[in-house]
């Protein structure tokens, strides 16, 4: 059977809800066909309508973020089954702009992937080194902390709702993209940590997307890597055409 990939795309701050609703209509079409999962994480005052507009195709829409209480004096914050009402199917968690900006913790990132599969959404959990940890040799170490931190009390069962996103922060947002081969060895690593603490058909079934400037045209050659499930895209993901591209990779 053929591998079916998750094309992921991450919003982050941008899109109104007409822009969000334009950009649906023009993919929708663009996708109809594909034999893999489109997912959307858009902005919240955007899930809704995007929900509604991508119902009945393959995209599925999610959120970039959530806090890990039910509800309570919380200013600011969204809790999980606000995103599920809003009609949101999965949640993008730990990416490395909260990690740095907000200040969060594997620790706290570990108590919100508790509570978005408590509350029924499949979990994005994204995992990648700066530069710095890079050059210092410490790639691995800091995967395997963000990855065992990050997964801490999750069951073999929970996990099949969860999605690994390997993100070296070096490349996101800078056009500069791990070669495939490095992007391998780390996806091969992350899925190693997993089969250690959760053994060989939890790792085997795990998805394991790579995020940092990935385009049309660097996409066919990381996909065509063993381990690497699908993409996480941040810049290319804003224009309908351009996404298809990536999330028809290879039939272009
Ligand atoms: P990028 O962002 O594709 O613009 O590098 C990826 C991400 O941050 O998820």
């Amino acid at each position: 059977m053929a591998k079916k990939y998750i094309m992921a795309g991450n919003w982050k701050m941008y899109k109104t809800i007409d822009e969000a609703v334009g950009f649906i209509e023009k993919l929708r079409p663009l996708v109809e066909d594909t034999p893999h999962k489109v997912y959307l994480g858009v902005p919240f005052t955007a899930i809704k309508p995007a929900a509604e507009k991508a119902h009945g195709s393959p995209i599925v829409i999610g959120a970039q973020n959530m806090n890990d209480a039910s509800e309570g004096g919380f200013t600011g914050e969204i809790a999980g089954k606000m995103l599920v009402d809003a009609g949101a199917q999965f949640v993008i968690l730990g990416h490395s702009e909260r990690r740095q900006y907000f200040f969060e913790s594997d620790d706290f990132i570990n108590k919100k992937v508790k509570k978005a599969l408590l509350d029924g959404l499949e979990v994005i959990l994204c995992v990648g080194e700066t530069l710095e940890e890079r050059q210092d040799g410490k790639t691995q170490e800091v995967l395997k902390n963000q990855i065992i931190a990050g997964l801490q009390g999750i069951s073999a069962d929970e996990l099949s709702k969860v999605i690994l996103a390997y993100e070296p922060i070096w490349a996101i947002g800078t056009g500069e993209t791990a070669t495939p081969d490095v992007a391998q060895d780390n996806h091969h690593y992350c899925r190693q940590q997993v089969k250690e603490q959760w053994g060989d058909k939890v790792a085997a079934e795990l998805s394991i997307l790579y995020g940092g400037s990935v385009k049309p045209a660097n996409v066919d050659e990381l996909m065509r890597q063993d381990d690497i499930d699908g993409a996480l895209v941040g810049g290319a993901s804003l224009d309908p055409e351009t996404f298809s591209k990536i999330t028809n990779f290879g039939d272009r």
